[in-house]
């Protein structure tokens, strides 16, 4: 395989599953109300996923047509990436299943797990992996279903999270002027009880004592997260515009990971940027995780918000505590 210079997203995808849970249906379930919620987190509904679907089954309804739109079969694929803290099973991945139900046959598969910035992660293992020659055609999906791994019972994470799929097909630029043009990581391991799935892993396993206590749930100490969330996804986005010598004038769509939308406001207050440029769609979908940023990215390229040439800033912030940001030219 040959090393290239340059990547970019030839096709972008995305899936939301058809059952709609309004703020009206958690008023039934929880202590809450849909103006408690709206006016916190800025959500009125969010989709879930069917009892039959597995996180793999959402991920290959966004992968097809990011496949369609980029022009490329399955077969072409050399990798394919899911980000998702909520896989089909610890193993296999879900890639290896999404790649199974593509027929993706000559394709690598992985996940990946930082979370909520789990897409823009993956965006910089793309990259790094079609620079270096070690893949050419690059399939990445962020794809949750939280749903499975909330605790109904508790109103201060379960009228935030939900289920759905984001996917982007990239590949060397070539002589296209459409170009990733960077990324920036970071992480806190520090931070890591702030926000976690306590059991269902090495360290707690999945014994009938920690089901009963709700420990294969999120659980989230929601105010501290809030403001390290507002910090680091500014200083992400502000690094990512000072290493590339742009200015917030230069960016003409700002799309923030879909967590609250007191967090996409705060941030767009300290980046100076006026929320016209900044794309929202948690007010429909909820905090999809992985998969808010390649949904929001899908639906701003259909809804024409994106235009050849445009210069998109994307920023996550997610469990771990991990955070990041990466500008492309579309
Ligand atoms: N309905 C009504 N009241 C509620 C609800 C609810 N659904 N949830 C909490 N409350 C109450 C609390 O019990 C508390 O009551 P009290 O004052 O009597 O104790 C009061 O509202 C305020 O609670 P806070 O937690 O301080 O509320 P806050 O304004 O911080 O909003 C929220 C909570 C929405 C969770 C917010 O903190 C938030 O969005 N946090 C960040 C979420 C996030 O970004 N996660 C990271 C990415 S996700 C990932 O990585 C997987």
């Amino acid at each position: 395989m040959k090393t290239c210079a340059k990547t970019r997203i030839l096709g972008t995808g995305s899936y939301l599953p058809e059952r709609v849970l309004t703020n009206k249906d958690l008023e039934k379930k929880v202590d809450t109300s849909d103006k408690w919620i709206v006016a916190r987190t800025g959500i009125r509904e969010r989709r879930l996923a069917s009892r039959h679907q597995a996180t793999s089954d959402l991920a290959l309804q966004a992968a097809l047509p990011a496949l369609e739109e980029a022009k490329m079969k399955a077969k072409d694929l050399d990798l394919i990436l899911v980000a998702t803290c909520t896989p089909d099973s610890p193993m296999p991945s879900t890639a290896c299943h999404l790649q199974n139900l593509l027929g993706a046959k000559k394709a690598a598969a992985f996940d990946l797990n930082a979370a909520c910035s789990g897409f823009v992660y993956g965006l910089t293992v793309a990259d790094a992996m079609i620079r270096s020659g070690a893949a050419g055609n690059c399939l990445l999906v962020g794809a949750e279903i939280f749903s499975r791994f909330v605790n109904w019972s508790d109103r201060g994470t379960c009228i935030l999270f939900a289920d759905g799929a984001g996917a982007v097909v990239m590949a060397p630029s070539g002589r296209s002027r459409s170009e990733l043009l960077s990324t920036h990581l970071y992480a806190d391991g520090a931070q890591a009880d702030l926000l976690k799935i306590p059991a269902l892993g090495s360290r707690k396993p999945a014994t009938p004592a920690a089901l009963e206590k709700n420990q294969h749930t999120v659980h989230m100490k929601g105010n501290e997260t809030f403001k390290l969330a507002v910090k680091g996804m500014a200083q992400a986005a502000q690094q990512a515009l000072k290493e590339s010598g742009l200015a917030v004038d230069d960016i003409d769509l700002f799309i923030p990971h879909q967590a609250n939308i007191r967090i996409i406001e705060a941030t767009a207050k300290r980046l100076k940027m006026p929320m016209s440029r900044v794309m929202v769609n948690i007010d429909r979908y909820g905090n999809t995780s992985a998969a808010s940023i390649p949904i929001a990215l899908d639906e701003a390229v259909r809804r024409q918000r994106i235009k050849r040439g445009d210069v998109i800033l994307l920023d996550a912030f997610g469990a771990g505590f991990t955070w990041g940001s990466a500008l492309l030219r579309w």
